[in-house]
């Protein structure tokens, strides 16, 4: 797959080689970011880039995903020596992916960089599109670039160690791609839905169909000021849930929350028929239920979402799927009573 950005066109290559032959990604000038626990589960397969002399590991937490914590890290490759037109290489999920780009667009004024997707969110969602997310102290992913990878290299057995959370984060970012595509891209997926833990060829099969259809809104938006907005969606109400846990439900699953939750409130205010909010919710539900239990302090959510990107000075910038082909769409939502109350019953009835 080759994606066309501002930058050039770069490609996503599916290679299923990489764990057998790591070499190809050493370079005697690359530095690497690796996820510290992809290089303990991989420490054999991948020792050649783990020794590699200028390899950093990285505690995949969004605190060291913050501005304060990316200081040491910067420390560590000028320690290296490291050099304009040599390449960062991030080996791991979404957190070493924003932390190698944003080091990639502000170190000596820019260096490429090279993306080893291993999470399922990452190599069916972040690891295309050039955004760069870091967060400044409880202020989730409020700094950030636009720097699209060299080129991308997607190998489906990292898979095989992720944890059963972080899959549903992924199946979470899937889902919501696949809503944006609209109902008969969902519902297709919907049918799946059970076989997408069991059946590898079938997740697979997803994974491709979500970066195709991300691909489509990228290569008109890269930059995020008009049709590529809808992929927020879930987005606002997750951010301001995962501030509210701290962190406690993982990213995709929390967007599933604000995939239901958006959709709940859709249909409060009349903007959804209800019958399109009761044929997405048990699916969302299941991608979620195992955190239906956790508590999410409301007013600290209320306070996070207060404190959206997205919003002006007046609303709310958030995304709702709106008329009989649920589609999905941005409005501008006053944050009064009426709408704090529309909140408080979607958390009223989570548990159901
Ligand atoms: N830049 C973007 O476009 C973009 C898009 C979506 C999400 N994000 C960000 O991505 C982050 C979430 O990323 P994520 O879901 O990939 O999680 P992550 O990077 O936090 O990784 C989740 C966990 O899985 C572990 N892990 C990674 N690969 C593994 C493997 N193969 N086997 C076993 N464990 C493995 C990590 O060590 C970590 O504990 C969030 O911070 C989110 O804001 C960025």
């Amino acid at each position: 797959m080759v994606i066309q950005s501002h930058r050039g066109a770069y490609e996503v290559l599916f290679d299923d080689t990489l764990l057998a032959d790591p070499e190809k990604l050493i370079d005697a000038q690359a530095h690497f970011l690796i996820d510290e626990n992809v290089a303990r589960l991989y420490a054999s397969e991948l020792r050649a880039v783990v020794e590699h002399p200028n390899a950093i590991l990285i505690h995949a937490t969004e605190e060291n995903k913050s501005i304060a914590k990316l200081i040491p890290v910067y420390e560590r490759l000028v320690a290296n020596h490291i050099r304009r037109g040599q390449m960062l290489v991030a080996v791991g999920g979404g957190i070493v992916q924003d932390i190698c780009c944003f080091v990639a667009s502000t170190l000596l004024r820019g260096l490429p960089w090279r993306f080893v997707p291993t999470t399922l969110l990452a190599q069916a969602d972040s690891c295309i599109g050039s955004k760069s997310s870091i967060n400044l102290r409880d202020t989730k992913n409020i700094l950030g670039t636009f720097n699209p990878p060299r080129d991308v290299l997607i190998h489906t057995r990292f898979l095989d160690t992720l944890e059963r959370k972080d899959l549903r984060s992924g199946i979470g970012e899937i889902l919501k791609v696949h809503a944006i595509d609209g109902i008969a891209a969902f519902d297709r997926l919907a049918v799946d839905f059970d076989r997408l833990l069991i059946d590898r060829e079938v997740l697979t099969s997803y994974i491709r169909s979500a970066l195709r259809i991300k691909q489509r809104f990228i290569q008109i938006d890269e930059f995020d000021v008009g049709i590529r907005n809808v992929f927020n969606y879930g987005h606002s109400f997750g951010h301001a849930i995962e501030s509210a846990t701290s962190y406690a439900v993982p990213h995709g699953v929390a967007v599933t929350i604000g995939m239901d939750m958006a959709n709940y409130i859709a249909a409060q205010r009349g903007l959804l028929p209800e019958a399109q909010y009761a044929r997405m919710h048990p699916i969302l539900r299941a991608n979620y239920a195992e955190y239906s239990h956790t508590p999410i302090p409301f007013d600290a959510m209320w306070a996070a979402l207060m404190k959206d990107k997205k919003n002006t000075s007046t609303a709310l910038g958030l995304i709702f799927p709106v008329g009989a082909e649920a589609s999905i769409e941005r409005v501008q939502v006053a944050p009064d009573d009426g709408f704090r109350d529309q909140c408080l019953r979607f958390f009223a009835n989570i548990e159901q």
